[in-house]
């Protein structure tokens, strides 16, 4: 049997974790694949004299990568301009390609499927969403039978374990970013996790391959955790709510929505129970009903079996081809979007001024599904005077953005509100 000659482009953690699935399962993966998985040439800017390269050729070069000794290139670089390059002309070298790598996807998709059915070769993202969680193979295979209406989850590993160790550690949001980089979770710069754009990322390839609307980045709103205080998640633990960061996707009537924010789900639910660095993404269909696949969402172990799993089908000769990208990208502002929402707003302690907000909720046809008033907080004026405020804290029904957004700045305009009001989207799923 001939074997399937691989190059691999990095040697940070996952394509450190590669190498040693490589050693640990070598028998395994030949049975898997039908034939060997040789190791041929690595390729890093920054040489790891330590790795085991299994005997493989090693440059500081990525364009050794495009031999005709090499059948697949992983490309584990990450960032974008370098590796969108590297995947194009392997491409067009027609060599297979394997990438963990959701930015290129993203943003490139399209051309890039595009390039690797006309040239017939491989092209397998499986490790750039969800880490270990087979979601890519599971949404274009296992469930294309089923026309799909949701895919939401919690789709970065590092937010959500930041947000876990803020919940029941009590730890601060820099030592838990600082725990999550230290094991190997957060991209090289961690503003894409905290930020939201590596959820934004996955979310939109995801979206794309639900619902046939071309990879693209435009029309994903993007909200990170940075905003997230002990305050609001104590609050949402009062309400009976976890705060967990989410991607939601859903075709309505009305389009595409596609959007990432720190979200309030019910304690009990699932998606509440997702602990840590574990990822987990729901997805409901007409035919298979909803269907929640759970696992771990970063990290080399994980990662690295999404890589391999893709060499193997490639070893096999299964054609890697995704349905994505014929139809229109028809994508609804976020003013269109409807959902439930959490506000904490800091009001003046005096008579009535529950009872105004309420009002100008009423007003806005939005009705209050739950509320939490604290015990008075004291506020030091610019001026040195002091004055008492509390902050009252209101659980909505479900409600029209822009709608929501109005009543907002009416309540933000009463005199007694004396701090800016903190907004966010609640989500309940069956
Ligand atoms: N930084 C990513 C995360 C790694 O935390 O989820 C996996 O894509």
């Amino acid at each position: 049997m001939q074997p399937l000659r691989i190059g691999i482009a990095g040697l940070g953690t996952v394509a450190r974790g590669v190498l040693g699935l490589f050693a640990a399962s070598a028998g395994h993966l030949e049975r898997q694949a039908g034939r060997p998985l040789k190791l041929v040439r690595v390729a890093s800017r920054t040489p790891r004299p330590e790795a085991d390269l299994a005997g493989a050729e090693f440059s500081t070069d990525l364009g050794t990568l495009l031999h005709d000794d090499v059948d697949v290139v992983v490309e584990l670089i990450g960032g974008e301009d370098r590796a969108a390059r590297l995947v194009r002309d392997a491409i067009s070298c027609g060599q297979s390609v394997v990438t963990a790598n959701k930015a290129i996807i993203a943003r490139f998709g399209d051309e890039l499927l595009a390039g690797a059915a006309k040239q017939g070769v491989g092209l397998g993202f499986e490790a750039a969403v969800a880490g270990g969680i087979p979601i890519i193979g599971s949404l274009t295979r296992g469930l294309a039978a089923s026309r799909v209406r949701t895919v939401a989850g919690i789709i970065n590993g590092t937010s959500n374990y930041i947000l876990t160790a803020m919940a029941e550690q009590g730890s601060t949001f820099a030592d838990a970013l600082a725990a999550a980089q230290s094991l190997g979770y957060a991209e090289a710069d961690p503003t894409f996790d905290v930020e939201g754009i590596d959820a934004a990322h996955k979310l939109s390839i995801l979206a794309a391959l639900a619902f046939d609307v071309g990879f693209g980045m435009d029309g994903v709103f993007t909200e990170g955790i940075a905003g997230v205080t002990a305050e609001d998640i104590g609050y949402a633990a009062e309400l009976g709510y976890g705060i967990k960061h989410l991607g939601i996707a859903r075709r309505s009537d009305n389009g595409i929505e596609a959007r990432v924010h720190p979200t309030l789900v019910p304690e009990h639910g699932m998606l509440a129970q997702v602990r840590g660095v574990m990822n987990a993404v729901l997805i409901e269909s007409d035919a298979a009903g909803a269907s929640l696949f759970h696992g771990a969402g970063a990290g080399a172990g994980p990662t690295a079996s999404s890589v391999v799993s893709d060499l193997i089908a490639i070893a096999r000769g299964e054609a890697l081809k995704y349905r994505a990208g014929g139809g229109e990208r028809q994508m609804l502002p976020m003013s269109a979007v409807q959902s439930a929402f959490y506000l904490r707003i800091p009001a003046r302690d005096a008579p009535g001024v529950f009872g105004k907000v309420a009002n100008i909720l009423g007003a806005n046809d939005i009705s209050i599904e739950g509320a939490v008033q604290r015990e008075r907080a004291i506020r030091i004026n610019g001026d040195g005077s002091r004055s008492s405020w509390v902050p009252i804290v209101i659980l909505t029904d479900s409600v029209r953005e822009a709608v929501m957004d109005a009543a907002i700045a009416a309540v933000q305009a009463m005199p007694e509100v004396v701090g800016n009001i903190k907004c966010m989207r609640v989500e309940h799923f069956d």
